[in-house]
Order: C-alpha cells, then structure tokens, then sequence
C-alpha cells in the first residue's frame, strides 16, 4: 500500500504519518507571518528572474510564473486569497497557490532556494519598509516641536534638573532639546539599514544554492548593497533585526521621556500645558478631570518595545549555526515593535500640534524659585570674587532671602552688599530672567540668539532625507 503524504505538509516524500494536529498548530507562523506576503512575493518574483538567468526557467516558465505570482498578488491585495492554516507559513501558502494557478511548473520556483533563506529576505525587505515609514514618522514629530518651538521663540520656562526649578531656559530650547535627540534615532535607524540591506538569497538552507545565480546583481536588483558575504551566516542572522529592536527601544525611551513630561506639565501643579480636548480623556466617575492618557500610554510603549528586544536577545543566545527553528519566534517582537513605535509616533505629531503652552505660567516659575541664584555668583565672579567663594556667599543670600520670604531680586543693594561690597548697583539688573538668557549665548546654549541659530539648524534638518 502507497502510503498517503500528510495533506500540505512539501516534505510528504520522507514522511508516512500526517502531523499531529497539535503539532501543526504549535509549529505554525502563518498567524503573524502572512503580512510578510507583499515581500514574499516581492522575493520570488527576483529569485524566479534568478532562475531563469541561470538557466533554470525558460523565458516561457519564467512568464508564466511572474503571472501567478501577479494573479496572487491581486488576490491578497483584495483580501481574496484563499489563506490555509494546513500549511506552516506564508511561504508555502503562496507557493501551494501558485502550483495551483499554473500547475506543475510552478514547482520549480523552489529550486535552489530554502526557506532560510526566504525568511530572512523577507524580514529584511519589511524592515527596510518599516524603518523608510518610522524615519519619516519621526521627521513629523521633529517637525511639530519645532513649529511649537517657532511659535514661542522667546518664552522663558524653568528648566529643571532634579525636577527641582534650576536656571531659566527658553520653551523653544527644552523643545530643541527633542528635536535634536529624535535626530539621533533617526540616524540608528539609517545605520541599521546598512545592515539590513545584505542579501540572504543564494545562501539556500545553509551551503549555498547550487543555482548559478550572480548574487551581487541579485542584490542590486532588489535596491540592496550587497549579498550577504556567508552562506551560514546568512540564514543565521538576526543581528539586522536585533538592531532595529535596540534602535526602537531607544526611541521608545525617548518618547516616554516626552510623555512624562507632557503629563507632568498638563498636571495642575505645572500648569504649563493646556491638554486639547481632542487628545485628552476624561473620567467615567469624576466630571472634572481631563486624564493625559496619551500621553501616559506613550510613556508605558517604552516597556512593551524593551519587551520585544529582550525577547528576542533571548531567543537568539545560545543558537548553534545555522537556521534553527526557535528563529521563528523572532517575527512577532519585530512586528510589534514597529507598530507600537509608528502608534505612538503617529498620534504624537499632531498631538504635539495641538498643544497650547501656557506662556503667562511657564513665564513667572521661570523667575521663581531663586533660578538666577547662578547668574548673582556669576556676577560676583565678574567683580573678581573667586568661583567657590561667590558660591559660597550666594548661598547665603539665598538662605536671608528664603528666611525672608523674599526673591533675590527683591533684596535691596544695602541687603546684598551686606554680603559682599563688590555687589553694586547693575546687580538687580544682572538677576532678571531676561539676563540669565542672554548671558548663554554659547553656541547650543538657551541665549535667544543661541537658540534661533539653532531653529534655523533644526528647520535645516527637516529639509534633509
Ligand atoms: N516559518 C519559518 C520561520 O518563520 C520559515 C523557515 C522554516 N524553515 C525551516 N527549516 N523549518 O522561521
């Protein structure tokens, strides 16, 4: 008796006995891994151009296949593709489809080709997608901190370290400061693409193809650098993947950063930022309350993209060369980590655009809480007090002065030059807010000149690719 092969299972010859249904449950990545399927035919439609190259396909063969791939590719595009949970993956589901559009010929699609090396084509074709859609999203957060910047070029607020009040800074610079650090996460994201444009295709499942294939044009023809320079590594790489999860990671953790502050300022004891209604929530129980929900989830994807990273560090330690099968548990922590970062990016930029600053209150605490304590010891120095003694004695002013109940600029010059007789009468003057910005026009210091030069730098950013 002929035994029957397992329905769908392409390794039928080896096998006897169908798989348990268990274990075709357990084992599939079809759930997550059919929207590798624009990719996946992006793919095949080069490895068949491939085979016919080297010899393989007859220009005929090589039509008929380009066809039924682009019959599926009209079929998936209009949600019409007859998924099979049978068969593992989205690789085998689009090749069992394609053997049915044209027949036999469109078994030999396979030839020389691996899922191993199929796989990591096609993770690396999505991530370049993704990562193309994450620089530009983040290019339209830059570009809303900055109209906000360029809408508020004088404002003062306190800036804070310790989240104690310590010098005045101007709104547009603690905006800058986001600008430039999103500059850096879409420079990792550029450098990563560096390493995810290398071409796996050619490696088969781990020697190489036995298709005489040129893989550098293969490579070309794909809009990627260069082939993969070894065939086991090739198919035992997730480095590319690894370093688009750290890279999210840090985003991530830059927008939590965002989100924490954009909670701390929309809070009552700030004050500084009034929520629009359009992007806050209210209570269910309390009428009163405007919740900052987006931003406090924002704060919390940081966790979830960690998650994904760590994840897959995991998965990935210890793996003998070459493909193993636990590299299939990479996809879902890649996937999530870009959705979750292109969710926040994307409700960020307009939330961003929203936001109404509360000039009047960022204003009077830029001023309080002796902020211009620094700019009085500055001004002793400049009188030729040695840095650690006009420390030293501002200190002390500031203690009469909270004693008092008062702001140094409140003291008298008979008050302050009972502490020092080099204070004279331009001390009021130096202790104002608009002094203490003026005197930081270093350049990427918070001086109001300082800081236009560095709107212009910031404008000049978002004309760049
Ligand atoms: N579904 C598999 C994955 O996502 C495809 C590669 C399978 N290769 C294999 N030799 N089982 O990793």
């Amino acid at each position: 008796m002929t035994a029957t092969p397992p329905p769908g299972a392409p390794w039928g010859g080896r096998f006897v006995q169908p798989t348990d249904p268990a274990v075709r449950a357990f084992t599939a990545s079809l759930p997550f891994d059919h929207r590798l399927w624009p990719y996946d035919l992006e793919g095949s439609e080069a490895w068949a151009r491939a085979l016919a190259k080297g010899g393989v396909l007859t220009e005929a063969e090589l039509e008929v296949l380009l066809k039924g791939l682009a019959a599926i590719r009209e079929e998936l595009e209009r949600g019409a593709f007859p998924f099979r949970p049978e068969l593992e993956d989205i690789h085998m589901n689009i090749e069992r489809r394609l053997q049915e559009k044209v027949g036999e010929v469109g078994g030999k699609l396979h030839t020389g080709r691996s899922r191993n090396d199929q796989v990591a084509l096609d993770m690396r074709l999505y991530l370049r997608a993704e990562i193309r859609a994450i620089r530009q999203a983040i290019r339209d957060c830059q570009a809303a901190l900055v109209a906000q910047a360029e809408t508020h070029p004088d404002a003062p607020m306190p800036g804070y370290t310790h989240l104690q009040r310590a010098q005045p800074i101007l709104l547009a610079h603690h905006l800058l400061a986001y600008v430039f650090m999103l500059e850096r996460d879409r420079e990792r994201y550029r450098d990563c693409l560096g390493r995810v444009e290398r071409l796996p295709l050619g490696a088969g499942a781990l020697a190489g193809t036995t298709v005489p294939v040129d893989r550098h044009e293969l490579a070309r023809g794909l809009g990627f650098a260069l082939p993969a320079p070894n065939s086991v590594d090739a198919v035992s790489d997730r480095d590319f993947a690894l370093e688009f999860l750290g890279t999210s990671a840090i985003l991530a953790m830059h927008l939590s950063r965002l989100g924490e502050e954009l909670v701390l300022w929309a809070s009552q004891e700030f004050g500084f930022v009034e929520l629009p209604d359009a992007f806050a929530t209210g209570s269910s129980l309390m009428p009163q309350k405007k919740n900052p929900d987006v931003a406090e989830l924002i704060r919390a994807k940081a966790g979830r993209v960690y998650g994904d990273l760590v994840a897959l560090l995991t998965v990935m330690k210890g793996l003998p060369l070459a493909y193993q099968r636990d590299m299939q548990e990479d996809k879902e922590a890649f996937f999530d980590a870009a959705d979750t970062v292109k969710a926040s990016l994307g409700v960020l930029a307009p939330f961003l655009r929203a936001l109404v600053f509360r000039t009047d209150r960022l204003r009077a605490a830029a001023g309080e809480g002796y902020t211009t304590a620094t700019d009085l010891a500055d001004y002793l120095v400049r009188r030729g007090t040695p840095f650690r003694q006009a420390h030293e004695l501002t200190g002390r002013i500031v203690r009469y002065a909270i004693e008092q109940g008062r702001p140094l600029a409140g003291l008298t010059l008979e008050e302050l030059r009972r502490f020092s007789p080099l204070v004279g009468p331009d001390v009021h003057q130096a202790l104002t807010v608009e002094a203490s910005l003026a005197a930081r026009e270093v350049y990427g210091g918070t001086g109001p000149e300082a800081v236009r030069r560095a709107l212009a730098e910031a404008r000049a950013l978002l004309e760049a690719p």
